[in-house]
């Protein structure tokens, strides 16, 4: 959809995957795309349904998870856009890992057994569950590569108070454990995931998305351990299947290396995956977005209008 202005807007950002329109002082609406980026690379082609699915998926996660910690959203105009309260953010990700999967297992195979500032038991396979859930923060880079960082780091670099990185690895935590509960009902496996917190008139808010494929790993429970004995992989629900295949053919986002051709059938796979993880996490019938982008915008726009009339009091 091209940039245009909505009532209210002050200001616009494209992110990776959603566009970012700023409501007032107060309010934010995000546009979930169909770009799909991987190793912080937006991949060339996009995929059909992807913004639906990961602002669906984001808003029922928000929901159920709306009495463990305040969240930021308001309300769903349209199957692919959330509005809600904007938040000054902490420049970290809260990446949250239950078991020795993606990023943590390819650092533990490289031989380090500390993962920012956590050590990690000897002997462990990929996959294996952690004695307790581990929280490896990464710094939130505005361009290029996040990068691990330790708790010591964060407080050094003023990143967050002492207090306040407190809250919110309390907070991260018990996110997590919610989001294992919710998969768990689903007969999903939470393998990792990440937050981001911001701070809105004094007090911290959980932003952005959480719990969808884009910012988390889920594996089906049903025969997770089988296959994991027989050596096979287990089927995993997230984007680790698109990052798989791009390091298969040569691709990790390092400067030099080309995207390798993306396919109508490997968009098409790509697609039928995120819809199949919709399905899988929320336990509901997909039910593909009837609105034109025209449509999408009206319904915006009577968005900003209402943000901006009905929270006025409490904003
Ligand atoms: N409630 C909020 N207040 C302020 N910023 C937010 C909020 N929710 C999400 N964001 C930010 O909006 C952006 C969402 O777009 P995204 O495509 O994920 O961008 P990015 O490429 O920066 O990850 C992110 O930068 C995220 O940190
Ligand atoms: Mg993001």
């Amino acid at each position: 959809m091209p940039f245009s202005t909505l009532p209210h807007q002050t200001g616009f950002y494209r992110g990776k995957v959603r566009d970012v329109y700023s409501i007032g002082e107060n309010w934010l609406i995000m546009l979930a795309s169909e770009r799909i980026s991987a190793f912080d690379v937006i991949l060339p082609r996009t995929i059909p349904f992807k913004g639906q699915v990961l602002n669906q998926i984001a808003a029922h996660m928000l929901r159920h998870c709306a009495d463990v910690c305040p969240n930021w959203l308001l309300e769903v105009p349209a199957p692919n856009v959330s509005a809600g309260w904007r938040c000054e953010p902490f420049k970290i990700e809260m990446v949250v890992r239950g078991t020795l999967t993606g990023h943590a297992w390819r650092t533990y195979q490289s031989g380090k057994r500390i993962l920012c500032g956590v050590p990690l038991p000897e002997g462990m396979q990929e996959h294996d569950a952690f004695p307790h859930p581990i929280l490896t923060p990464s710094t939130k880079a505005s361009a290029g590569h996040d990068e691990d960082i330790t708790a010591e780091e964060i407080i050094r670099l003023k990143l967050a108070t002492p207090e306040e990185y407190e809250t919110i690895c309390a907070y991260a935590l018990a996110l997590f454990e919610r989001g294992r509960e919710l998969a768990g009902k689903q007969g999903l496996i939470l393998a990792d995931t990440k937050y981001e917190f911001g701070k809105r008139d004094g007090k911290i808010f959980l932003m952005d998305e959480i719990h969808t494929p884009d910012s988390s790993r889920y594996f089906l429970a049903e025969g997770f351990d089988e296959k994991r004995r027989s050596g096979e992989k287990p089927v995993q629900l997230s984007k680790e299947f698109v990052r798989e295949w791009l390091i298969s053919e040569g691709f990790m986002g390092q400067p030099g290396q080309q995207v390798p051709e993306m396919t109508d059938e490997r968009i098409q796979d790509i697609s039928n995956r995120y819809i199949q993880l919709y399905e899988k996490v929320t336990g509901e019938t997909f039910i593909p977005n009837p609105f034109s982008e025209e449509e999408t915008f009206e319904r915006m726009k009577e968005c900003a209008e209402r943000l901006v009339a009905e929270n006025q009091s409490n904003g």
